[in-house]
């Protein structure tokens, strides 16, 4: 099966590496995993692992395993081909599979998941993923998640961090939103916008002791993104941090 993200893979690879939200995500991500005292010794499982950009992070900051999936045989492909952890780390291990019926692969202590969830197409696929996670952590092991918030579609205008809503159908069991990435061309995509609730439903159902919520952080200001520009962004940002333990 190809997916949007099987056509796009290269494109998405220089989002990541250029847009606001995307740096605003990753340093959000690496202030959780700091709080939580590093991953070094972990075992440690990235989903939607793209291209592998948190995947590496991971190995890099001294996971004792770490493992990506993704859907995409492309993007899985694009990973493999960036390479491992760095010298001396042991090889990421890769695979092609779906969030919402994972195999049997752990257990870990921590898994991260960047923009999975907002993929789930309907409810059960997204309370699904949350089982599929939940039975692949150790008791007492964490999930981080990046999840959009709410667009406020036409409101609010994230073209300057990197993404620009569309349109916004109200469809199924989550609103359909369609977007691009701010590139040269743009990119397209679409995602589920699943409330927040919808998440901590599906995170408890699935036996998730503990479910929270943090705002998302954003890197120090420099001549380029300056603080009026951070401060606009934290008013509206595009993600949010769920944080699950097992
Ligand atoms: C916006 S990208 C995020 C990639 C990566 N987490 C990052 O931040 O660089 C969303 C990813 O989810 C993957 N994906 C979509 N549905 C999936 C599913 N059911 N199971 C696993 N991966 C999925 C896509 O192939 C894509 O790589």
């Amino acid at each position: 099966m190809r997916y949007q993200y099987d056509t796009t893979g290269e494109r998405f690879a220089e989002t990541k590496s250029t847009a606001a939200f995307s740096a605003a995500d990753t340093h959000t991500l690496l202030g959780a995993l700091d709080e939580l005292g590093g991953v070094r010794g972990l075992d440690t499982l990235d989903l939607a692992c793209g291209y592998g950009d948190n995947t590496r992070l991971l190995a890099r900051g001294g996971a004792r395993r770490t493992v990506g999936v993704d859907s995409s045989e492309e993007l899985i492909r694009l990973a493999r081909e960036h390479g491992t952890g760095g010298p001396g780390r042991p090889d990421i291990e890769y695979l092609v599979a779906d969030a919402a019926g994972l195999p049997d692969l752990g257990p870990f202590d921590l898994a991260t998941a960047v923009y999975l969830f907002n993929q789930a197409p309907d409810r059960s696929s997204l309370h699904a993923m949350f089982r599929s996670v939940r039975a692949n952590l150790r008791a007492g092991g964490k999930l981080l998640a990046i999840v959009p918030n709410a667009s406020a579609f036409p409101h609010v205008d994230w073209s300057p961090y990197g993404v620009r809503i569309l349109d916004r159908l109200p469809e199924g069991d989550a609103p359909l939103l369609k977007a691009h990435f701010v590139t040269e061309p743009p990119v397209p995509f679409e995602y589920r916008e699943w409330a927040h609730a919808d998440l901590a439903e599906a995170a408890v159902e699935a036996g998730f002791a503990t479910v929270g919520w943090q705002p998302t952080r954003t890197p120090p200001a420099d001549p380029v993104r300056d603080e009026a520009y951070w401060t606009a962004y934290r008013a509206w940002p595009v993600s949010s941090l769920m944080t699950c333990t097992a």
